[in-house]
């Protein structure tokens, strides 16, 4: 009811400038009484996946917190747990404005925003400073200025800062807005980044006797026989979990609407399906051998339930959490 209400006027204004004024609302209510708002007791539905124990399947997926600024505030609302990122080594403004909008009428969202963030040395003084209880992800990625061909530099920069405050570690090649990152998805490239990426982990893990798990997250605009070469290298290279699925180019189902035709990817109800479609396939070619987080239009406790059925020991929403806030995480929880 109260979120309806805030809805309400958050839809009155640009999606982005909403967005804005959402985190800045959740830095300035943590540790007051005004978190009361959206603070939620929910249920403990303990899973254990990759090693980590979360208290409830159900976390914020990636971007939405790209700095981790409103980790506390995550945590209050009940999230099982909370990715921050996409983060990059160096600061970046992103793609031009405007990059972020609403479809309303299909309860979907486009954006292009190109990985805006402040820098991972920014993110990790903000998690260092928060007291949180959910596992926390740590979503990271390449500069736009970076070549491709030195894309893996960049994860590794990443992960060297990260690992430490980490939970997990969710290896971002997927987004459509970053020019040639989703090369890194097929064949050789994605072999010798897994590769790469592995032996860090073991070098880190030595370094602070701890291991974190490293989780990889791929797009929605894949073939089943990309599917099943991708199962194989996660197989091959024994990555730890796989978070499937990021936003689709697709606009099928999205034909005609506003804003339909605009460039990014889209997320949200329209790509519920495809993503459940994805995350069955990569059940078929695991068959357990590593955990699935499935992500792609999750707006109800059915929708959640889909992505399990299909396969996955987990699930993230964003798209459903902007159009039906905190109750969402709360109607997924207690059913499931
Ligand atoms: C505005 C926006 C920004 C996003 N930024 C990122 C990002 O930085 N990194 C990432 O891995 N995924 C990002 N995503 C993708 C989401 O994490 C998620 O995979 C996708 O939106 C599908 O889930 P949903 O339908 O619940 O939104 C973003 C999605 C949206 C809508």
């Amino acid at each position: 009811m109260l979120y309806r209400l805030a809805r309400t006027g958050f839809f009155q204004l640009d999606a982005e400038k909403a967005h804005d004024l959402a985190i800045q609302n959740f830095k300035r209510f943590t540790g007051t009484p005004l978190d009361l708002l959206y603070r939620q007791q929910l249920p403990h539905r303990p899973v254990e996946c990759m090693g980590l124990s979360f208290r409830n399947p159900v976390g914020l997926a990636a971007g939405l917190d790209k700095n981790g600024e409103c980790i506390e505030a995550f945590d209050a609302m009940g999230f099982g747990f909370v990715e921050v990122g996409t983060v990059t080594p160096r600061p970046q403004a992103g793609n031009d404005k405007p990059r972020l909008f609403r479809l309303v009428e299909a309860e979907g969202i486009i954006n292009r925003m190109g990985f805006n963030n402040l820098g991972v040395d920014h993110l990790v003084e903000n998690v260092k400073k928060a007291k949180y209880s959910c596992v926390l992800g740590i979503n990271i990625g390449k500069n736009k200025d970076t070549p491709i061909e030195k894309g893996a530099e960049d994860y590794l920069i990443c992960m060297e800062k990260v690992y430490e405050h980490a939970g997990y570690i969710a290896v971002n090649i997927s987004s459509p807005n970053t020019p040639g990152l989703r090369s890194l998805q097929y064949g050789e490239a994605l072999d010798e980044l897994l590769s790469e990426l592995k032996t860090k982990q073991a070098d880190l893990a030595e370094k602070f006797g701890k291991y974190v798990p490293l989780a990889l997250k791929i797009a929605p605009d894949l073939s089943n026989d990309e599917i099943t070469q991708i199962c194989e290298s996660l197989i091959k290279n024994k990555i730890d979990g796989v978070i499937a699925t990021n936003t689709t180019l697709d606009r099928t189902i999205v034909e005609g609407m506003k804003h339909g035709n605009e460039a990014g990817g889209l997320s949200g109800r329209p790509v519920q399906s495809r993503s459940t479609e994805v995350v069955r396939r990569l059940h078929e070619e695991l068959r357990g051998q590593l955990p699935i987080i499935g992500v792609g239009g999750i707006d109800s406790y059915v929708a959640a339930k889909e992505k399990m059925m299909a396969g996955a020991e987990l699930v993230q929403v964003y798209s459903g959490f902007i159009y039906h806030g905190p109750a969402l995480v709360k109607d997924i929880v207690k059913n499931i």
